[in-house]
């Protein structure tokens, strides 16, 4: 059957695109109006085929290539190939080795003190506010979730690595890559020479903690510089996968927080009962444990509305090597197949009233008899995201502390418009004030 579309256009579909205000706001669009299945164009990709309906997606997920082209802005990031666009036999060992420590307990239980102290200073610098003026929580959470995954990347680093300046050239080196993916005019005439030299840095930090590296004996799993060492990746290879997982890691947990925070402002109801919660499962502590975590129930199902709502990784991609069959259709041979994971997110077939923020939602009976990739925030098979276990830990627990203490309320007059900027972002930021919970101290708990 005919994969139905619009028409073809001269400019191979750019301004179409630039027209609906970036990809993934154009592939709603397309959704709304053709149904779950969609052909288009789209530069960098002949024939791109959209895939919306949950059920239909199970015929993709075997699909284990991405198109290199809408991913070459990488490439300068990468020494030993780049990371995204692996083919699959030497993919699928480093996603193994990954998932060994990004997916496991140990790395979870060593950082999580570490996660929970960061969010526990900058608690305390908004709660030491005067006057209540507000914050802007996504540039401030995304720069604590760099800091959080700098901390855990680097988990081998001698005293002498400063996290700070790591973290300070990864955002020199990102907006710089990211600026030219987005034609942003730079104002500093030298920018790209420092992103140069900030990337410099950064490899020759990985090198130093590296080269300090002993052998355990016995693989700690909580070490994800230590584990690429003794799998035997070469110091390229390790240096790559240090910057993957700091750009994969970063802006996406910061926004996820910075959602969950906004959309909890607009519901008050939900952010009374995240609050309770916190209250009886921690009592008088300020900060969870990492053994709290499971117990608060509540508080995830919160997160898992607010990345259906706003998934922060909008869309995936992948590429057919041969004829696919995905319901009544046929998709050809080399067709970049797209994931819009907001999309489906928001298909009414399987999530009724899907603009509404309901957190029930995510009660294990109605998870239970929900399709299994209707909820897709990570991703689809194996290239999904391996860092999905240890990005809910961080986000949980950084929620965790903010809201044991503090209510957060949307900032009067400040419009909250999400736009397309490799994540899932609001375009003027999100500002919203922020004051102790009642009955909670404004100044840092003992
Ligand atoms: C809320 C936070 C996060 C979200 C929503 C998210 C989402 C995603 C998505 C949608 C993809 C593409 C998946 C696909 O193509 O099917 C991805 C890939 C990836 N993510 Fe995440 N991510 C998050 C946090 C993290 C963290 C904390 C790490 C590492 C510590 C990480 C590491 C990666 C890596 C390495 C890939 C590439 C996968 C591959 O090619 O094998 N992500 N992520």
């Amino acid at each position: 059957m005919h994969i139905p579309g619009p028409d073809p256009q001269d400019d191979g579909g750019a301004s179409a695109v630039a027209a609906a205000g970036g990809l993934h706001r154009y592939q709603l669009r397309l959704h709304e109006v053709y149904g779950p299945v969609v052909r288009f164009q789209l530069p960098g990709a002949a024939t791109a085929v959209s895939v919306a309906d949950p059920v239909l997606l199970e015929a993709t997920a075997h699909l284990d290539e991405r198109p290199g082209e809408l991913f070459a802005f990488l490439d300068p990031l990468c020494e030993a190939g780049n990371l995204q666009v692996l083919p699959a036999d030497e993919h699928t060992p480093w996603r193994r080795l990954l998932l060994s420590v990004l997916a496991g307990r140990p790395a979870h239980e060593r950082h999580f003190a570490h996660f929970t102290g960061a969010a526990r200073e900058l608690a305390d610098r908004w709660a030491g506010r005067a006057g209540g003026e507000p914050v802007e929580l996504q540039q401030e959470l995304t720069a604590l979730s760099l800091r959080m995954i700098c901390g855990f990347a680097l988990g081998g680093a001698d005293a002498d690595t400063d996290v700070g300046r790591v973290a300070a050239a990864f955002e020199e080196v990102l907006t710089e890559h990211l600026g030219r993916l987005y034609q942003v005019p730079r104002a500093d005439p030298r920018s790209a020479e420092r992103a140069e030299e900030a990337l410099a840095y950064l490899r020759a930090t990985v090198d130093r903690v590296v080269a300090a590296h002993r052998p355990a004996g016995r693989t700690d799993r909580s070490d994800l510089i230590g584990a690429l060492v003794e799998a035997g990746e070469s110091p390229a290879r390790i240096r790559d996968t240090v910057m993957v997982t700091l750009l994969a890691a970063h802006h996406t947990t910061g926004v996820a927080v910075s959602w969950t925070l906004h959309l909890l402002g607009r519901h008050p109801e939900a952010a009374d009962r995240v609050a309770a919660e916190l209250d009886r499962v921690l009592g008088d502590r300020a900060v969870p444990d990492y053994g709290d975590l499971r117990r608060l129930t509540y508080l995830d199902m919160v997160l898992k509305e607010s990345m259906r709502l706003f998934p922060p990784g909008p869309y995936g991609a992948r590429t057919t090597s041969e004829d696919l069959v995905v319901g009544p259709y046929e998709i050809p041979a080399g067709a970049t197949v797209f994931y819009p994971f907001w999309a489906v997110h928001l298909n009414p077939e399987h999530w009724p009233e899907p603009e509404r923020f309901d957190p029930e939602r995510f009660t294990p009976e109605r998870v239970a008899r929900r399709a299994r990739y209707a909820y897709v925030p990570f991703g689809i098979g194996s290239r999904g995201c391996e860092g999905a276990a240890l990005a809910t830990v961080e986000a949980r627990a950084v929620l965790a502390v903010f809201l044991k203490r503090l209510r957060f309320d949307a900032a009067p007059g400040r419009a909250v418009t999400p736009v397309e900027r490799f994540v899932l972002w609001a375009r003027d930021g999100i500002h919203m004030t922020v004051r102790a919970r009642d009955g909670h101290p404004r100044e840092p708990a003992p």
